[in-house]
């Protein structure tokens, strides 16, 4: 029995981000090294992303790396980067046939030559695409992201493009990462931790927060089809009260 068909189509979320996690716990139950967990995690972003192409989401952003994941012991982070340069590599013919835009947000200049080299390269070739925009978090963290906006602020203020008064949440919006994409409206995170892990945090400010114990090498199609059912079947009231929000879906 497929889930998908029960999804309103006209009620998708636009946005959807993943802190895709348990690669390395998915690994270690099997008896392997934690770079087997993510070069089957890789299989996981394949299927996610085509199974969001498929239903007509917009956005999808997924959590690779963050700024903390460096501090991982060096053969796992060199082994995690060799994948990514790899996985780039290979998929851009299908990110091209499924019409899907590449897009990463992150420190990329800490990220190995070659990888910052190919990630260009991939951008570049799928940059008229279209369809599903595929936003690659790498190298990320949501306090990197919000000092450097903070600081590309003050530089602003400091060379006469921005007055203080002007500044709301419109204009600090547009200073982050992620200033051409809206808000996510479902971050899901897998592997049974409830915590967000320096993700998005300006953005999910309204998020609607999914937690599964599936491991992200396990997580498939119809567990994003389940997290999907289960955000359609919510309130999302934005601090108004419940009357409020079916008086306006009625009227
Ligand atoms: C998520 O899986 C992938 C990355 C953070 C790169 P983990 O590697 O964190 O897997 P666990 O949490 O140790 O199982
Ligand atoms: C979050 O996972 C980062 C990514 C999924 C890329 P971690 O495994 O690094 O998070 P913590 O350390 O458990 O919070
Ligand atoms: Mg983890």
């Amino acid at each position: 029995m497929s889930l998908k068909q029960d999804i309103n189509l006209e009620k998708l979320p636009k946005h959807i981000a993943i802190i895709m996690d348990g690669n390395g716990r998915w690994a270690q139950e099997r008896g392997k090294d934690r770079l087997f967990g993510h070069l089957h995690g890789v299989e996981s972003v394949r299927d996610i992303v085509e199974g969001s192409a498929e239903l007509g989401v917009k956005y999808l952003t997924l959590y690779a790396f963050s700024t903390e994941n460096w501090d991982r012991p060096q053969q796992e982070v060199v082994g995690l980067m060799e994948l990514l340069v790899e996985t780039i590599k290979k998929e851009v013919p299908t990110l091209n046939k499924n019409n899907i835009k590449l897009n990463v947000i992150g420190d990329i200049h800490l990220l190995p030559a070659n990888a910052q080299k190919e990630l260009d390269e991939a951008i570049f070739q799928t940059s008229k695409n279209e369809g599903l925009n595929l936003i690659m978090a790498l190298s990320y963290s949501s306090r990197w992201e919000i000092v450097n906006a903070t600081k590309s602020i003050a530089q602003d203020v400091l060379e006469g493009k921005l007055k203080v008064q002007e500044i709301n949440q419109e204009i600090f919006n547009s200073y982050l990462s992620t200033k051409l994409f809206p808000d996510p409206e479902l971050l899901i995170r897998t592997s049974g931790e409830y915590r967000i892990s320096n993700f998005l945090l300006y953005q999910i400010a309204y998020a609607e927060l999914y937690f599964t114990e599936v491991l992200w090498p396990d997580f498939r199609k119809h567990n994003l089809h389940e997290a999907i059912l289960n955000y359609q079947q919510r309130e999302r009231r934005f601090g108004k009260t419940g009357d409020q929000i079916k008086n306006v879906q009625i009227s």
